[in-house]
């Protein structure tokens, strides 16, 4: 997945979007028809303007991102009627991103889900975090990839329209080693799939481990535990009361965490089970059937009164399944929505979970000279 910047300009030359890159003024930007627009979406606590860039392809989807974050603020695609609908949950507006988020729409970095105690060792040297999550270091920090700006640039690809974000996160922000290089590709691609790709470069030895957390609700409202899920995967990682991995990996089978079939999600999240009470829900780690490093599909989601499908596939070799255990009401989103417990899940690829305290999990840890791949992909359609 080598990106040809070169050949992408020229493209973008020839369809007349390459002036949109860097553009502050939307008003001048020369948009092709249809395919791509922005607009602003507000301005950080830095005094630094951010805009929102909005992809569609010729099927009705339509994918709003922002470069504060990387977050997906929107993403419409249509029902089994055709009818076009706002599936993730969020904010219209980044005042209330900036006030008070649980990751909505977020891409994670550089270390998404938790690190046991905030520290880790790597080649001999101790590195500490900021506790951010009980005893535990989440998702990057106090300051992570979610909060920070990155830089836009629109590529019209041959699959589809491209927003380019880059970030380059400097040696020792929030207590990571190495200056690392990120690049971040979302593309709107013409089956309604949205296609993340991540690559990054460091300079030190370092840890990573990016993913994408948006909140899905495939009914546009209600709750998510009539949604049916399928995750193919005959392990997952338990964890402790405050959601650290214990190093087991332990068979489904029996259990509650078994989605090899088809399950709706309420069928079981409310059983007597040790691990559905320390996660309130499911907020665990899947050790999806697949070899490691291949595109293949992590799970397949169905909401029977609208039909949406959604399929989650990646190179990536866990799930992080969540079902907005957290969300508690107290937070109003898109078109006055409080978002209650349970009404949005969300399906993060990644590495398990404290990988870098944990010897027997596939290796987090990034060299210089080495590139990181990462591609997450939500396809959605109807049944
Ligand atoms: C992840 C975690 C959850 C929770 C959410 C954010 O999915 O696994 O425990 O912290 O992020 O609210």
């Amino acid at each position: 997945m080598q990106i040809n910047h070169q050949w992408l300009q020229i493209l973008s030359a020839s369809l007349g979007v390459a002036a949109l890159v860097g553009c502050t003024n939307p008003a001048q930007a020369p948009v092709r028809k249809g395919q791509f627009s922005q607009r602003p979406f507000g301005t950080t606590k830095d005094g630094i303007a951010v805009n929102l860039y909005t992809l569609r392809n010729t099927k009705g989807a339509e994918v709003s991102i922002c470069n504060y974050g990387g977050l997906v603020i929107s993403l419409k695609v249509p029902d089994r009627n055709g009818q076009v609908g706002d599936v993730v949950l969020g904010y219209d507006n980044l005042a209330d991103y900036i006030k008070d988020t649980p990751y909505f729409g977020a891409m994670v970095g550089r270390y998404g889900n938790r690190i046991a105690k905030g520290k880790f060792t790597l080649d001999g040297k101790e590195y500490t975090l900021a506790i951010n999550n009980g005893p535990n270091a989440l998702h990057g920090g106090l300051k992570g990839f979610d909060k920070v700006v990155w830089e836009p640039r629109i590529l019209a690809r041959p699959e589809g329209p491209s927003l380019e974000l880059r970030y380059t996160s400097k040696d020792g922000e929030e207590g990571y080693p190495g200056n690392l290089s990120v690049t971040a590709v979302y593309t709107l691609m013409g089956d309604n799939a949205l296609k993340l790709e991540y690559t990054a470069t460091t300079d030190k030895d370092t840890v990573l481990n990016l993913t994408q957390h948006s909140y899905f609700n495939l009914a546009g409202k209600g709750d998510i535990l009539n949604h049916q899920v399928m995750i193919p995967a005959d392990k997952f990682t338990p964890v402790d009361s405050t959601l650290i991995p214990t190093g087991e990996l332990r068979p489904v089978t029996g259990t509650p965490f078994d989605f090899r079939t088809p399950t709706a999600i309420g069928a079981r999240i409310g059983q007597e089970n040790e691990q559905l009470k320390f996660g309130g829900g499911y907020d665990h780690n899947w050790v999806i059937n697949k070899p490691m490093g291949k595109l293949g599909l992590m799970a397949r989601v169905y909401e029977p009164t609208s039909g949406r499908v959604l399929e989650v596939l990646s190179t990536e070799p866990g799930l992080q399944f969540y079902t907005g255990n957290f969300l508690d009401g107290k937070l109003t989103g898109k078109g006055g929505w409080a978002y209650q417990f349970r009404n949005g899940f969300c399906m993060e690829p990644q590495h398990y979970p404290d990988s870098p305290n944990q010897p027997k999990f596939p290796s987090v840890v990034l060299k210089p000279g080495q590139v990181y791949q990462n591609t997450i992909i939500y396809k959605f359609s109807v049944q």
